[in-house]
């Protein structure tokens, strides 16, 4: 049927089929800035203004909306000029990958159309309808709030944003003083070189491109745990009209390989493949079918005849270890590494030590042991799996896809496709979050194999549903504590036992929990520590990486018992964690005995801002003087943990760049890292500007494409700004020493005594010549050349940011609901680059720590079916539910990385969940040792403590 409307002011015609959402519509007549993140009006990210009210169009009939007045993000923007919300939300990390950006600035308009002066909790309201999984809400209410100001004409004075400290000399063991130099764009919060794009809602997702002749894929997938496919027939699907491939396992070569994105070769197990006879997961895929809409390809999907014959199917971790469970990968085609044993279910067994741990025990005046349980839970990028694939004009395979991983994906799956990894060029655009979850190979092979079989461009898009039932997760774990202390606090011996389960896949199964061992057990100094591990294989969806890769899992489990240790003690949990933490000069032993997958090395801590943040956080929280009110049905408490990271992985992680000069004087920054909504495409244009004496802004990055960028291992394990940001100052380097050796000709000099600032290269003197004329006279006057180079970086130092975390709150001891007041957290990650980037780094960490530690869960029926597959059930923190949250920054300055950075973005997600469970032990005196802290349980705990009191 036909409808007329009104999109941005103008009369808009449209076909629209009855069952067409208006989100379908409005990307169809390409206002891209609606973007598609649920079909269910849960995540918000496709909001709209309909007649002066916010929708969700996803969920919105477009034939509901024939006559109305619609406005979406392209029309915010007048005569060029950004809106004050979009230019808000463009100075400040309120936009990090930008997917939600569009859906919250429609929600706020409508808001601020209504009413110019909201206060901050009208504000959260209005946003609530959105969900964005990479900021803690903060900036962008902020951003809302600072935009109505400006709209009213008014001064917008900002809640003081806590400044970062330095560490040191005053605070002892925190390694070099920082040295304040003239840097003069490193150290600044320069706005986001992409911003501009994301607020006005360009086309720059995976999704936003537009093909011809574009097929849409859809998978079949398990209804059963555990089966074996006994008959497939695809006849019927095969032969419906604008069907153009059906494929199972019976039409593809069986080539087994890993899904994790990492460095050759994988240390994940060799256990998957495109489509197999065996399904292992409710959820795994039995089919894939290409077609002209996705209607009839969800229509083939049901004509695929499937008869399986229903095995035994097993879930927990402990049960899969028994002699007799069912075998998960029976198929003698697998194989790994790290204790990987399928006929036990193993995927990988750890085993290290370092002194000598049980005679550690015999000298303990105490030893407290205590078993700990922490639950699967989902990434949920608001952009779900997406990748088009499609043959180029020379016939190669071109897959533009949402990955963390670009070259890893190509060489991984060129053998799956059966070609050269030269063959594949792999782009990846914008990315709508990631956090890991898009270290994975999840959607690639199966484009690709259809573009391949139809020479047609395919789209295979998750749904939100499938997104959560089968991607990856985080492991879930069992681990047992046993530590050992003397009388004075004095840590002896230190065991941690892990039982984790990898689900039907092993995927990072050796590394993540290596993880959980070498950053956590290792933050306190121990002469007697020991660290076991084995990873299950179950029937349930598979884990892999999150962003905090096995840190949060032992971080909850350490920081809950030494707490207990302490209390025990009778020592302040503070005062004990500082005693024992580890400080500057002092070795991680743990790193090199666990290593990540392959050899380990020595860890060095040569910079450690612990005492400077437990300060810090101590006095923002008010440690000292909180008393809890008892006899209270609310009670009160504090509780605080520790936490360390890493920053890249040594000996492995390597990026590249490659920079070049144009006639203008401005350079082109060519990096293979993935910036994920993170900045750090502005903060690798910071690092080279300032080497280069230029504004960020004369820096244009472009990442990353397989044919056009440098090698980069990609984007994780928090290594861009050390690594890939290693190879951009090295780069800015070199082209800052030609550029010195151009001008000092011109200046008739030696280009010794030059220097670059400002755009230009000054003579000692004060004569100089601009960058425009020093680059039109190399590329165009004398001795003509292009001024550019490419370097690559590779650490076998890895040095770890350290944060603390406080938690204040409220405990309803009749009803177990617990409410996190206020959340404090000081970080140390070396010297900052881009504050308000690494402040939203970390706020965006605290708001996906806070849901880990209260709210967050895959929850599965017995048939192992996840039963809340969705952001209803699935509670992921909104702007209206967060507590007040205080991130900090205290720099020290280490001499590994550029300009003595570290990483900031997985260490947030390490505290809040044993802040907040100490906190709940401080109020009410019940220790709880399972997460997520959810009514239910806390009620139950509080239960059996009462009952075990009385007995
Ligand atoms: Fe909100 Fe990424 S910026 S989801």
């Amino acid at each position: 049927m036909r409808i007329e409307l009104t999109i941005n002011g103008r009369r808009h015609r449209l076909e629209a089929a009855p069952s067409d959402t208006l989100l379908a519509v409005l990307r169809r007549e390409g206002f891209h800035g609606v973007k598609h993140g649920c079909d269910t009006g849960e995540c918000g990210a496709c909001t709209v203004i309909v007649n002066g009210r916010a929708v969700t169009s996803c969920n919105f009939l477009a034939v509901q909306a024939a006559g109305a007045v619609v406005e979406t993000i392209e029309g915010l923007q007048q005569s060029g000029v950004l809106h004050p919300l979009q230019e808000r939300f463009a100075q400040t990390a309120a936009t990090q990958c930008g997917f939600c950006t569009p859906g919250m600035i429609m929600a706020a308009k409508a808001l601020l159309d209504e009413n110019p002066a909201p206060t901050d909790a009208e504000v959260r309201r209005a946003l609530s309808s959105t969900i964005c999984r990479c900021t803690g809400y903060k900036q962008p209410v902020d951003a809302v709030l600072q935009a109505a100001a400006d709209l009213r004409g008014e001064p917008f004075v900002p809640e003081e944003t806590p400044a970062a400290t330095p560490a040191g000399p005053e605070a002892p063991g925190a390694g070099p003083v920082l040295t304040k130099t003239q840097l003069k764009v490193v150290g600044k919060s320069v706005r986001k070189v992409d911003n501009n794009k994301l607020v006005t809602g360009r086309p720059a997702f995976t999704d936003d491109i537009e093909l011809r002749g574009l097929l849409h894929a859809r998978l079949l997938m398990s209804p059963h745990a555990h089966a074996r496919i006994r008959r497939i027939d695809a006849t019927k699907a095969r032969l419906l009209p604008g069907v153009h491939a059906v494929l199972t396992h019976e039409d593809l070569p069986r080539v087994t390989y890993t899904t994790a994105g990492q460095s050759y070769p994988e240390p994940s197990p060799l256990d998957t493949r495109s489509l197999d006879n065996k399904v292992r997961f409710v959820g795994d895929r039995v089919a894939a079918v290409a077609a002209e809409t996705p209607e009839i390809a969800e229509e083939a999907l049901r004509l695929i005849e499937v008869e399986y014959d229903v095995l035994p199917a097993v879930f927990d971790p402990a049960e899969a270890l028994r002699p007799g469970a069912p075998i998960i990968h029976d198929e003698p085609d697998c194989s790994g590494i790290g204790g990987y044993d399928a006929s036990r279910n193993i995927a990988a067994e750890i085993h290290a030590q370092v002194g000598n741990v049980e005679k550690g025990f015999e000298h303990a005046d105490i030893v407290i042991e205590r078993t700990y349980k922490v639950p699967q839970v989902q990434q949920t990028p608001i952009e779900t799996h997406i990748c088009i694939a499609r043959l180029d004009e020379n016939n190669r395979l071109e897959l533009r896809t949402s990955t963390q991983v670009p070259f890893h994906v190509r060489r991984i799956i060129a053998p799956v496709l059966g070609l050269r990894p030269s063959q594949i060029r792999v782009i990846k655009p914008r990315i709508g979050g990631g956090f890991g979850v898009k270290q994975e190979i999840i959607v690639e092979d199966i484009a690709g194999h259809l573009t391949l079989r139809t020479g047609r461009p395919v789209k295979l898009e998750l749904s939100r549903e499938e997104e959560f039932m089968a991607t990856r997760s985080r492991h879930p774990q069992v681990l047992r504590m046993r530590t050992g202390v003397t009388e004075d606090g004095t840590m002896v011996a230190h065991e941690m036992v892990v039982l984790a389960n990898t689900g039907a896949y092993g995927s990072h199964a050796l590394t993540v929990q290596s993880n959980t061992g070498s950053k956590a057990m290792a933050l306190y100094r121990c002469p007697n520590m020991k660290f076991e591990c084995r990873v299950a294989y179950t029937n349930l969806p598979p884990a892999g990486a999150f962003r905090g890769y096995g840190g949060p899992q032992g971080f909850f489990a350490v920081e809950s018992h030494l707490d207990e240790v302490a209390n025990a003690l009778r020592m302040d949990p503070l005062e004990f964690r500082l005693k024992n933490c580890l400080r500057a000069g002092d070795v991680n032993p743990l790193a090199e005995a666990l290593g990540e997958g392959r050899e380990g090395f020595e860890q060095r801590i040569v910079s450690c801002g612990l005492p400077a943040s437990a300060e810090f956080g101590r006095q923002s929280i008010g440690w000292d003087d909180f008393r809890m009110p008892s006899g209270l049905q609310k009670r009160r408490g504090v509780g605080v943990a520790f936490a360390m990271h890493g920053t890249a992985i040594p000996g492995l992680d390597m990026g590249a760049a490659s920079l070049k000069m144009n006639d203008d004087g401005t350079f082109n920054l060519l990096v293979g890292a993935t910036d994920l909504g993170t900045g750090s495409d502005t903060v690798l244009a910071q690092l080279a500007a300032e080497v280069l004496g230029v504004q960020a802004e004369e820096i244009i990055v472009y990442s990353s494409d397989t044919d056009m960028t440098p090698f980069d291992t990609g984007a994780y394990a928090s290594s861009t700004t050390y690594i890939s940001g290693g190879a951009v100052v090295r780069v800015a380097e070199d082209v800052a020493a030609q550029i010195q050796v151009v001008a000092g000709a011109m200046l008739d000099v030696s280009p010794d005594d030059l220097e670059l600032r400002d755009g230009k290269v000054f003579a000692t003197d004060g004569r100089s010549v601009t960058l425009e004329e020093v680059a039109l006279r190399s590329l165009h006057q004398a001795n003509q050349h292009q001024i550019g180079a490419i370097a690559s970086k590779m650490s076998y130092d890895c040095p770890p940011p350290f944060a603390v975390t406080f938690a204040d709150t409220e405990v309803d001891v009749e009803t177990g609901e617990v409410q996190v007041k206020k959340l404090v957290m000081s970080v140390d990650a070396g010297r900052i680059v881009n504050p308000i980037l690494a402040l939203g780094q970390i706020e965006g960490g605290m708001a996906q720590a806070l849901g880990y530690a209260v709210a967050e869960e895959m929850v599965y029926d017995e048939a192992g079916r996840m039963v809340n597959p969705n952001f209803r059930d699935y509670r992921v923190f909104l702007a209206d539910e967060m507590p007040a949250i205080v991130a900090h920054l205290v720099e020290t300055e280490d001499p590994f990385g550029p300009y003595g950075v570290k990483a900031v973005a997985e260490i947030p997600m390490d505290g809040v969940a044993p802040a907040v469970a100490n906190a709940i032990f401080a109020a009410t005196g019940v220790r709880m040792t399972e997460i997520p802290l959810t009514p239910e349980r806390v009620w139950k705990a509080l239960q059996e403590s009462r009952r075990a009191k009385k007995e």
